[in-house]
């Protein structure tokens, strides 16, 4: 069997998503749905509640005044916005395993990352690429799960200077692109996620090339290790920034960004 599809179906804690996600999907898919049908999916979830309330009112969305109920979250922050919010809650508890934590909080970085520059930007799917940020390295769950120590090998060599796909591909015979990829067609998202998931470490490849290259340089701008030259120029010039400009955005980003993950954590 094609080891991708043997690491996915050793997996079995991962292979059905949250149902509020599912239900939140469909909601979005449906155009009989509306914001009553999503508000009620937090509504009827104590714990999203308390975790969707706490965020509304962090500073990462700045409002000035106390949102006390979902509906008037939903009212100020549209459909998308909510949505976005109630998978990357429902995301959290499937991130439980070791080495999983630190794959969560990156999964936040790149997502209030993508967030921001499509707010610099003029981007299609400005809301959309939130979650694309969020899910693009989906597929590490899958080898961590797989054998997390054998993951924090790769860890360790890509701390060495390794290039991840390679060691992953050493380690697993296989890599976190084809098994996001995998799992994210299992889970019936949306096509254009399933494509960023597998051309997030290479986006001149994929059919959505802008929005993947966006994923691709806050990818590479949040890791601890931030190499400047790793950015693709043509891209910052095009956000209108010098190159000494962009340590003050990866700054605005990880702020933005920890503050989310101390409201979610
Ligand atoms: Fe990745
Ligand atoms: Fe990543």
């Amino acid at each position: 069997m094609d080891k991708t599809i043997e690491l996915v179906n050793n997996v079995k804690d991962i292979h059905s998503m949250p149902s509020v996600i599912v239900k939140a999907l469909n909601v979005m898919k449906d155009p009989n749905s509306g914001m009553k049908e999503l508000g009620d999916i937090v509504i009827f979830d104590p714990s999203l509640t308390v975790k969707f309330l706490a965020l509304v009112n962090s500073a990462y969305y700045g409002f000035s005044q106390q949102i006390s109920s979902v509906n008037i979250a939903l009212s100020l922050l549209g459909m998308n916005k909510v949505k976005n919010i109630i998978i990357t809650v429902a995301m959290k508890p499937m991130m439980s395993n070791q080495g999983d934590k630190e794959i969560w909080r990156h999964a936040i970085k790149v997502a209030a990352g993508c967030e921001h520059l499509a707010k610099m930007g003029s981007v299609t799917k400005a809301d959309e690429i939130f979650i694309a940020g969020f899910m693009h390295d989906v597929g590490k769950l899958v080898l961590n799960a797989n054998d997390p120590a054998l993951y924090e090998k790769v860890n360790q060599e890509v701390a060495e200077g390794a290039y991840i796909l390679d060691a992953e591909k050493k380690y697993f015979d296989s890599d976190h692109t084809k098994t996001g990829a995998l799992i994210a067609k299992r889970w019936q998202l949306p096509v254009f996620l399933t494509n960023i998931i597998k051309y997030h470490h290479n986006p001149k490849l994929s059919s959505m090339p802008a929005i993947c290259n966006i994923v691709y340089n806050v990818d590479m701008m949040v890791r601890d290790d931030f190499k400047p030259d790793l950015l693709d120029k043509e891209f910052i010039l095009g956000l209108g920034l010098e190159e000494t400009e962009v340590y003050e955005l990866r700054d605005t980003i990880l702020q933005k960004a920890n503050i989310m993950i101390a409201e979610l954590q």
